[in-house]
C-alpha cells in the first residue's frame, strides 16, 4: 500500500513536471510568435511608409525636375513661322483657346498655368504627347478656365459701382503659386 502510494506520488509529480514543461513551452511559443508578429507588423508598416514616401518623392521629382525651358524650346521650334496662326490650326487638340495665337498659347502654358499653380508642364501633360487628355488635371484646367470666364463676364461685370471695372480674376487670384487654394489666412 505504501509502495503503491509512493508510485502514485511519483506519477503525480511527473505529471506536474510534464504539465510545467508544456505550460512553459507553450508560453515561450506565444512570446516567440508574438515577437515575430510584432517584427512582421513593424517591417510591413515601415515598408508601406517607404512606398508612400517614394511615391511622394516621385511626384515631387517629376514636377520639379522637368526641363520646362527645354520642352518649350522644342515646341517653339516645331511651330516656327506659325506663332501668329490660331492655336486650333497649329495644335491638335484645342477646345477652348482655338482663337489664341499658337505662340501665345505656349506663353499661357508657361507663365499663367505653370506659374500660378506652382507646377511644371507634366502636372497636366504627358510630355510625350502634348495633345493627349490622359491627365485629369488638363481637363480640370479647361473647366477652371471656363469658370474664370464666367466669373469675369457674367458675375464681376454685374457688380455695380466697382472702382476697378472691368474687374478680373485669373488663375493666380486663387491659386497664388499653389495647387490647392487656401481657405484660411493662417495656413
Ligand atoms: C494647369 C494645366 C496645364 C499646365 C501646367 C500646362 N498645360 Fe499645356 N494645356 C493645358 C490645357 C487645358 C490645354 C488645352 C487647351 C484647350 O483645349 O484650349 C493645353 C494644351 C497644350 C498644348 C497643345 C497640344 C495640342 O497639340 O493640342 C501644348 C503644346 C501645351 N499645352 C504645352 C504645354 C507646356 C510646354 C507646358 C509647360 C510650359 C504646359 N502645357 C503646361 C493645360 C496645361
Ligand atoms: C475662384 C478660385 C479659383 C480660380 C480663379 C482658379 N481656380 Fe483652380 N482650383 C480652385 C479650387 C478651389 C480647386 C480645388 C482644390 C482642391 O482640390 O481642393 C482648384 C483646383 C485646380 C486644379 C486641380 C489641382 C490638382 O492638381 O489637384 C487645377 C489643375 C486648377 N485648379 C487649375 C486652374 C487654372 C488653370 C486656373 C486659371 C484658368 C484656375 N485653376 C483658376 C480654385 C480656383
Amino acid at each position: 500500500m505504501i509502495e503503491y502510494n509512493n508510485i502514485w506520488k511519483n506519477v503525480q509529480s511527473s505529471q506536474a513536471v510534464i504539465q510545467f514543461i508544456i505550460k512553459n513551452i507553450f508560453m515561450k511559443c506565444i512570446i516567440v510568435f508574438g515577437m515575430f508578429g510584432l517584427f512582421f507588423l513593424a517591417t510591413a508598416f515601415s515598408n508601406q511608409e517607404m512606398i508612400a514616401r517614394t511615391a511622394q518623392e516621385d511626384v515631387i521629382h517629376q514636377d520639379t525636375t522637368f526641363d520646362v525651358a527645354g520642352a518649350v524650346a522644342v515646341i517653339k521650334e516645331g511651330i516656327k513661322g506659325r506663332e501668329k496662326e490660331p492655336a486650333s490650326e497649329v495644335f491638335q487638340n484645342i477646345k477652348l483657346m482655338g482663337n489664341v495665337p499658337a505662340g501665345r498659347l505656349l506663353a499661357i502654358m508657361e507663365y499663367a498655368y505653370n506659374g500660378s499653380l506652382g507646377v511644371t508642364c507634366v502636372h497636366c501633360h504627358n510630355p510625350n504627347d502634348w495633345s493627349s487628355d490622359e491627365k485629369a488635371e488638363k481637363n480640370i484646367a479647361r473647366e477652371m478656365s471656363t469658370m474664370v470666364r464666367t466669373i469675369n463676364q457674367d458675375l464681376l461685370g454685374n457688380i455695380q459701382n466697382l472702382k476697378g471695372q472691368p474687374a478680373v480674376v485669373n488663375c493666380t487670384t486663387c491659386h497664388r503659386g499653389e495647387i490647392t487654394p487656401k481657405l484660411d489666412m493662417r495656413q
